[in-house]
């Protein structure tokens, strides 16, 4: 395999239907190494289901999705554990685990795939919180926290096993305009910092623009567009506008 190409990830041809619905319908897209990409499109329009798709969490009916040029679909299940530990997510509404305190949350990747011992394991733990801008938080329960916080419990977790690639499912959708730039602001310092592939699904099109390298816009089980922040603000392609101006399709039930 030549994992040299600049792709991380490549998925080819992704077929997937829920029953009748079909939610990836020939889908292509390649995620650089090294960027921020950006994937965006309707509610309920495959969003979650394609990040999910990249973790190996759901698994399309047809085609392809090579990890550094490996398949991911054809890895036992062995392989597709070690190879998720290559990522870090951060799931649409942080899904933390409720009867865990923040510190078991955060600690719980590290107990799962290290053999670390406690004091090791507090030290980890406490740098990836304060990384965040959470302290003396991690005896707090997820439902005593506000929403902005979970999100950044849910990032250091994300974090926690110092992932390649890590996908954030709308980390900022419900957050203040403040809480919103702070968390963009540290997604792109967590870029920078440690040299990340990022993949981050967003209905905000202010930080879209700010932090996409590219864009790839997810329409009808297929990726319409892709390219750069520029080349969607100057696209003539009336479902783009749409969608960065905020108007609904006239197609659109939604
Ligand atoms: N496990 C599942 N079983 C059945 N249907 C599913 C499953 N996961 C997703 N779907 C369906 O697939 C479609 C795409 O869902 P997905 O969650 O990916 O949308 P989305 O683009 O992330 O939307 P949103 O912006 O609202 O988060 C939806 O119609 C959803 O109901
Ligand atoms: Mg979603």
């Amino acid at each position: 395999m030549n994992p040299s190409s600049s792709a991380v990830i490549q998925m080819k041809d992704l077929r997937k239907s829920f029953g009748t619905q079909k939610v990836m319908d020939g889908l292509d897209l390649e995620i650089p190494r090294g960027k921020i990409t950006v994937i965006i499109g309707r509610s309920g329009e495959g969003k979650s289901v394609l990040l999910k798709t990249m973790i190996g969490l759901i698994f399309p009916d047809s085609g392809k999705v090579l990890i550094e040029g490996t398949d991911m679909l054809e890895l036992s299940g062995q392989g597709q554990n070690e190879m998720r530990k290559k990522f870090g997510m951060l799931f649409q509404n942080a899904a933390l685990f409720d009867s865990m305190n923040v510190f078991d949350n955060v600690a719980f990747p590290l107990r799962q795939h290290s053999h670390l011992e406690e004091d090791e394991i507090e030290v980890k733990v406490l740098d990836k919180l304060a990384k965040v801008g959470l302290k003396n938080v991690g005896h707090k329960m997820p439902s005593e926290l506000s929403g902005g916080m979970r999100k950044r419990v849910g990032l250091a977790r994300a974090l926690m096993l110092d992932p390649e690639i890590i996908l954030y499912d709308e980390p900022t959708t419900g957050l203040d305009p403040i809480l919103t730039d702070s968390i963009d602001n540290l997604i792109l310092e967590t870029q920078k910092s440690f040299g990340l592939t990022s993949v981050i699904v967003s209905h905000d099109i202010r930080s879209t623009i700010k932090m996409a390298d590219k864009i790839a816009m997810l329409y009808e089980g297929r990726i319409l567009s892709e390219g750069s922040p520029e080349s969607f603000r100057e696209s003539k392609d009336p479902r783009i506008q749409n969608f960065l101006q905020g108007k609904a399709d006239k197609d659109f039930i939604g």
